[in-house]
């Protein structure tokens, strides 16, 4: 697991992964054939913005050497709002996995990279939204997630209308509140 910025050629590679994640059919905010520019947009947006989690495969000198790492596995984003009062939550964005590697628990790895890092950061409760229909609710329900909102129709392609639900997931034991 990486957490640091991504050189010019680990973002190439975390571009490519994203653009054949969606020609694969992934849910992660574009249609098949969306532009690869398009993509690389909200990408930088994201590397602005956003904590960059990435699973990678080891080399036989990764343990001597972190900085000595393999190919991208896939990658997600942690994003903290900004009011105080929910600075204890963190929504997890663009969760992907390399489409020929599916399967292998590595998206199970990846979300919990993704706690891990939330849980470093003093998160306590992680969101994520994804697309309807797409069978993702089940994946996120074994990663720990409940279903805890649904827009029916909230998100609208070139193929129709899609469900935008939402699911949360707690990061750690609920406070007891005095009453
Ligand atoms: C969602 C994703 C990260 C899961 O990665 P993965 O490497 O396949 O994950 P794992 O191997 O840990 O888990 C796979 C399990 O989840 C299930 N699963 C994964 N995606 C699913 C989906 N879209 N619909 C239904 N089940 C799904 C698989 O059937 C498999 O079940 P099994 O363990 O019973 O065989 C990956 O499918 C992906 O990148 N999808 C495209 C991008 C995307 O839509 N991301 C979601 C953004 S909200």
């Amino acid at each position: 697991m990486l957490t640091g910025p991504p050189t010019d050629a680990d973002r190439s590679e975390l571009l490519d992964l994203w653009v054949s994640v969606n020609a694969a059919g992934g849910a992660v905010g574009f249609e098949a054939s969306a532009p690869q520019a398009d993509v690389a947009r909200v990408l930088d947006e994201h590397l602005g913005a956003d904590a960059l989690v990435r699973l990678v495969h080891p080399t036989m000198d990764t343990f001597y050497d972190p900085s000595s790492y393999g190919a991208l596995i896939g990658f997600g984003f942690l994003h903290r709002p900004t009011a105080s009062v929910a600075r204890h939550r963190v929504s997890l964005l663009r969760v992907m996995t390399n489409p020929a590697l599916r399967g292998r628990w590595f998206g199970r790895l990846l979300v919990a990279a993704l706690h891990g890092q939330a849980r470093r950061s003093s998160a306590e409760i992680a969101e994520i939204d994804y697309r309807g229909g797409t069978g993702l609710g089940e994946f996120y329900e074994r990663c720990g997630y409940a279903e805890s909102g649904r827009v029916v129709d909230g998100l609208k392609f070139s193929f129709g209308y899609r469900d935008d639900v939402s699911m949360t997931c707690r990061l750690t034991p609920p406070v007891q509140q005095g009453r």
